[in-house]
């Protein structure tokens, strides 16, 4: 058995849903431990296209079970209709497949409008959410003023608690101008509450015995390190710990437990929302635009596309822990001649390999870069490690070279069979005890 942390390494969409989803074929428990549906994990599985956005992605996988801990923000009408969608896409949602933490927040339809109206608020500093009362959420929950699902089990307790928070928000929306809340919505968010009912249980106790009886856990982030609360760059920034720690704060499964972190990345990088982004490179993003890549999954917003930044993969693989890195998306630079990674940068005359503390540093931060040779070759068919071209081999490479940590598996493609892994330890999923070396690293051509 072996326990693995999945976080991703940058501003979220670096596909982890696809990395996650390929290796929950060793996983027996598949755990969502923070964020909530401002995710979008996008899986596709034999040519049919799954959009996740709190269900974790191992649910598309029969007699896996999956869990939302406690520390998700749960959208009860969101999780009802993302389940409605998937039992039309032939997959059912069976209370043994899914259990949800009875301590996890709820997100209810005030919190969208309060965060909608902390974004107007906000003017030309908006941080550019998702919109999805995410911020509002976490909110309530610091401010010991959140609903927890165990919460919602008295009914009428509930119902009057709530029409009153209803109350309470339409006051504060009315006064800044904004459309109040229809009260008439508590019918609907009872009639998601009844549907979840059955799946509600002590998710912690569940994942203890799982661990006692030496089930394979597989932890999955959402979101990336970069929009994590503390770690990330605030306030542009989701309201979560998307880093590693937030998978045994948001699941109740202590860090002793934990056997591995797999960061994912793009071989690129992409942000949506706004902040700052050194490595920002229009021409990339047209260029992935033209193609029809790098829409959001949960807003269909364009992303805003740049170049490898190797300064913020550096700070990333030291807060998670990071065993072993997946490398996605490489497919995408098929075409880019020549290939740049930004391997430091340089502020005020000084060397900086790790990201500085402020906004005002990090957007004044100029990026260096080391160019590599193209591959201007089709990737997407290949199917191993070694039918990767030389050049595409050389990028990951020197990646590895610079981060000191092995890449253990390449994505060429959004399907399932579009994954090379290069060496079943680097997963960890056969045997934890295994770690590969900086010294074991492949030679660098
Ligand atoms: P929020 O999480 O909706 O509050 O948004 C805060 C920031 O995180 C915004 O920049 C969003 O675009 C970004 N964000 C939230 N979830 C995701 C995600 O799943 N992928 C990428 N960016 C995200």
């Amino acid at each position: 058995m072996s326990n693995t942390i999945i976080v991703g390494a940058q501003w979220g969409d670096e596909g982890k849903g696809k990395v996650v989803d390929f290796l929950t074929s060793s996983a027996d428990v598949v755990v969502r431990a923070q964020g909530g549906n401002n995710a979008g994990h996008t899986v596709i599985c034999e040519g049919k296209k799954y959009i996740l956005h709190l269900l974790p992605s191992g649910i598309l996988w029969p007699g896996k079970t999956c869990v939302i801990g406690n520390g998700v923000a749960l959208d009860p009408i969101g999780l009802v209709t993302e389940i409605e969608t998937l039992e039309r896409q032939g997959i059912a949602v069976r209370p043994e497949q899914l259990l949800i933490s009875d301590r996890a927040h709820l997100t209810l339809p005030y919190h969208r409008e309060i965060d909608g109206l902390r974004e107007q608020s906000r003017g030309d500093q908006k941080i550019g959410t998702t919109r999805r009362g995410i911020g509002p959420t976490y909110a309530d929950k610091a401010n010991r003023t959140g609903f927890r699902m165990a919460d919602t089990l008295d009914t009428e307790r509930f119902l009057l608690a709530l029409r009153e928070r209803i109350a309470e928000s339409n006051d504060l929306l009315t006064a800044a101008g904004m459309v109040p809340v229809d009260p008439g919505i508590v019918e609907s968010v009872l009639a998601a509450l009844a549907r979840l009912r059955p799946h509600i249980t002590n998710t912690m106790a569940f994942l203890h015995g799982a661990i006692t009886e030496g089930r394979t856990l597989l932890f999955e982030g959402a979101q990336g390190t970069f929009l994590d609360i503390d770690h990330g760059t605030y306030p542009f920034v989701t309201s979560s710990n998307t880093t590693a720690g937030g998978a045994c704060t948001g699941s109740g499964v202590p860090p002793n437990r934990i056997d591995r972190v797999i960061a994912v990345a793009k071989a690129y990088t992409t942000r949506v929302g706004t902040g700052p982004f050194p490595t920002e490179n229009q021409d990339l993003g047209d260029h992935f635009h033209a193609m029809g890549r790098e829409f959001g999954a949960t807003t269909g917003r364009e992303r805003r596309c740049g170049w490898l930044d190797l300064v913020l993969l550096r700070h990333a693989v030291m807060i998670n822990g990071v065993d072993s890195l997946a490398v996605t998306n490489l497919d995408g630079l098929d075409q880019i001649d020549p290939i740049r990674i930004c391997t430091h940068y340089e502020l005020d005359g000084q060397r900086l390999e790790l990201p500085p503390s402020t906004i005002a540093e990090l957007e004044r931060a100029v990026p260096v870069y080391e160019t590599l040779p193209a591959w201007n070759t089709d990737i997407s068919a290949c199917r191993s490690w070694e039918d990767l071209p030389e050049a595409a081999r050389r990028y990951i490479h020197r990646i590895e070279s610079l981060l000191r940590v092995p890449v253990g598996l390449v994505s060429v493609g959004p399907d399932r069979n579009q994954t090379l892994l290069r060496d079943p330890r680097w997963t960890g999923l056969e045997n934890p005890s295994i770690r590969v070396r900086p010294e074991e690293l492949p030679a660098i051509a």
